[in-house]
């Protein structure tokens, strides 16, 4: 890895998906910044990472959605090196409604932090690494960004956008060393499933394990994704080899979907 490729920021980094590529770029050899909601959930992280052998870890308590803070994060790694070698944005939210009863603001807080919070990251990465010259960001999608599902209108058309901006930005960037691309997972084993399968049993009577099952019956492989499997195809992604894939959209979800 060269110095300038030294650094990486992943959003959402307390747990889950986020937690997994913070750890696995660690052990790639980064320096990782963690930044999410939850300065404690960061802490407990970083200190398993620590534990682990890997000792620059920082921790960053934000909110993706306030640009003032995203930028606050990006001038303190000002100080530590020319830019980010590495963005990941992964912080986000899901929720379910059906359209006929979805509000306003159900509507806006899905695209607040999945999409805004996005907006406000690579608007403040992008200029650094520009002036640097080279740059690889990685924007955590969703299957749902790449075919509809019921009851998440909101959610779905806010994934779709941040593949729209992944595409776009990959155009405008291709020939400054910086590289876009996007992961999308399907059902992934984390809380935010397990608050999904919570809501399947508090709506429909259903049992956990059938809710569960109605969640993996959509993955050809019929079983949820591993972190940890989403962080490999990341981490591909943040590598100094993956220089010639850009606006690209990888689904990381057992052939649910295909081209
Ligand atoms: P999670 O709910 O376990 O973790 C999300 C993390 O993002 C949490 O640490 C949370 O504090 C942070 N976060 C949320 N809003 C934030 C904000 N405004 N500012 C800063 N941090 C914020 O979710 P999970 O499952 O790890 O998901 C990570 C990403 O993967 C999300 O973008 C999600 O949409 C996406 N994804 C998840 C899937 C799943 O089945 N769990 C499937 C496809 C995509």
């Amino acid at each position: 890895m060269t110095a300038r490729a030294a650094h990486a920021i992943v959003t959402g980094a307390g747990r889950g998906i986020g937690a997994a590529i913070a750890a696995r770029l660690a052990a790639e050899g980064f320096a990782v910044h963690l930044a999410g909601r939850t300065a404690a959930a960061l802490e407990a992280q970083a200190a398993e990472l620590r534990a682990g052998g890997h000792a620059e870890v920082h921790c960053h308590a934000l909110d993706v959605t306030d640009a003032a803070q995203v930028e606050q994060l990006f001038t303190r790694l000002d100080a530590l090196c020319a830019a980010p070698a590495v963005v990941v944005n992964n912080a986000g939210i899901s929720g379910s409604v059906p359209f006929h009863r979805m509000e306003h603001a159900h509507w806006q807080s899905m695209f607040s932090v999945n999409v805004d919070g996005v907006f406000h990251v690579c608007r403040a990465a992008v200029p650094r690494m520009r002036e640097a010259g080279y740059g690889r960001i990685v924007n955590v999608a969703s299957t749902a960004g790449l075919k509809g599902y019921a009851y998440v209108a909101a959610y779905v058309s806010a994934k779709h956008a941040v593949i729209g901006l992944t595409r776009a930005l990959a155009l405008e960037c291709a020939r400054s060393g910086i590289t876009v691309n996007a992961v999308c997972p399907g059902f992934a084993d984390t809380d935010m499933t397990a608050e999904t399968v919570r809501n399947i049993v508090d709506k429909t009577g259903r049992t956990e394990s059938e809710a569960l099952a109605e969640l993996t019956a959509g993955n050809p492989q019929g079983r949820l994704v591993q972190p940890g499997e989403v962080a490999d195809a990341v981490a591909w992604l943040a590598g100094e080899g993956a220089g010639a894939v850009t606006g690209q959209s990888i689904a990381v979800a057992g052939g649910e979907v295909t081209p």
